[in-house]
């Protein structure tokens, strides 16, 4: 099959919705068995309904690995396609319906920056004492880097598990320290979670030599937090968890780990996309849920609760602008060119780097 990297024609932006949706069933129709189409929580439902499967980054991690079929679409974003890639044999296909769908916190630490700080910190510490983690954002050469380091990829919904396993004394290989990238608040969430405190943690700034802390700092962290950051969970705010209680003192608030320390402090539970929609399912009854994560998500979930107020934590909805660039039209386009047998937007990742991350991703696979 041909691989050509082209951006979708503008005519695909004047087809209606009911044409799109109407070409879409007939493209997924033609392909059959082939064809696999992923979706992330965070996508908009004019996609999501064509979803074979929907999940957060670690079940769509898994439905990829365990999938036979030819083309994988994942509607989701590029860090999630390349693990899907990594996870596949040689003869599967993913692709990305559009290629400007990023993660801007994934962009937050890149190969150069983490070498660097691996090599500032063995000029005042023991390495080998210290486990690299990556987030599941994150790009295929970091999760490599960690695999040629003895870590291990991570997500919001087994954060715990692969950080209790990296500090796990008894294991041969651990460590006592983690430096955790790119998400700061993920890492601290979770090391707060495991009983450790602020004074075990450090802010690692990449743009500072030797992270803008000095050795003493490094010496007594137990975790080194990347600085990084989810333009969209930042925006949740304590103010809010406030406003909606005064309102609603009966309600409940469940938000994303990657929001701030002081917003999961304050609410009534935190955990990853799947965690907040089985969250809700398990509440009684009627009461009133304010959720801090993406809008798609708050919207999907409130449609399929229509017996309860179920609103975004922040009144001004915040959607995150790269997954949203996965639309009705750009799926439409992947579709129709894979059954005239050309593949647009494959995403490969370079067999080297490809081993070493899924030595990091399997070693997740295998804590969770
Ligand atoms: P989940 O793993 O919870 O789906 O989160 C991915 C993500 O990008 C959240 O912003
Ligand atoms: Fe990245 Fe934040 Fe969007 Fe998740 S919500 S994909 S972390 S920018």
């Amino acid at each position: 099959m041909l691989n050509i990297a082209r951006s979708m024609p503008s005519a695909y932006r004047d087809v209606s919705p009911e044409d799109l949706a109407a070409r879409i069933t007939a493209a997924k129709a033609t392909l059959g068995e082939r064809l696999m189409i992923l979706g992330h929580h965070y996508q908009m439902e004019e996609v999501m309904v064509f979803a074979d499967a929907a999940g957060d980054s670690f079940g769509l991690s898994q439905k990829a690995a365990q999938s036979d079929a030819e083309l994988i679409v994942f509607c989701g974003v590029h860090f999630m396609a390349e693990s899907a890639d990594i996870l596949t044999s040689d003869e599967q296909k993913v692709i990305l319906p559009d290629l400007s769908a990023g993660c801007s916190m994934a962009d937050m630490a890149d190969l150069d920056q983490v070498e660097r700080a691996w090599r500032e910190l063995g000029k005042v510490t023991d390495t080998s004492r210290i486990i690299p983690i990556t987030y599941m954002n994150s790009s295929a050469s970091l999760k490599a880097f960690v695999g040629d380091h003895g870590g291990a990829v991570c997500t919001s919904s087994n954060a715990r598990a692969v950080l209790t396993w990296a500090l796990d004394p008894t294991r041969e290989g651990s460590g006592d320290k983690v430096l955790f990238f790119p998400d700061q608040h993920l890492g601290r969430n979770t090391g707060l979670e495991l009983g450790y405190s602020p004074a075990d943690m450090a802010v690692w700034d990449p743009a500072a030599q030797l992270g803008g802390l000095d050795e003493h700092t490094i010496d007594h962290s137990t975790f080194l937090l990347w600085r990084g950051h989810c333009s969209v969970h930042q925006r949740f705010t304590v103010e809010q968890v406030t406003q909606f209680r005064e309102q609603h003192p009966e309600g409940v608030v469940v938000v994303h780990p990657e929001c701030s320390s002081e917003v999961v402090g304050v609410a009534d539970a935190s955990g990853s996309t799947d965690f907040i929609i089985r969250y809700l399912e398990n509440l009684p009854e009627g009461l009133p849920v304010a959720i801090g994560t993406e809008v798609n998500l708050v919207q999907r979930l409130a449609a399929a609760h229509p017996d309860r107020l179920i609103v975004c934590l922040e009144d001004m909805v915040c959607p995150c602008v790269t997954m949203s660039r996965i639309d009705a039209a750009h799926l439409c386009w992947v579709l129709e060119e894979a059954v005239e047998g050309r593949i647009r937007n494959h995403i490969t990742v370079p067999e080297a780097t490809a081993a070493s991350a899924k030595v990091a991703l399997d070693r997740m696979l295998a804590i969770v």
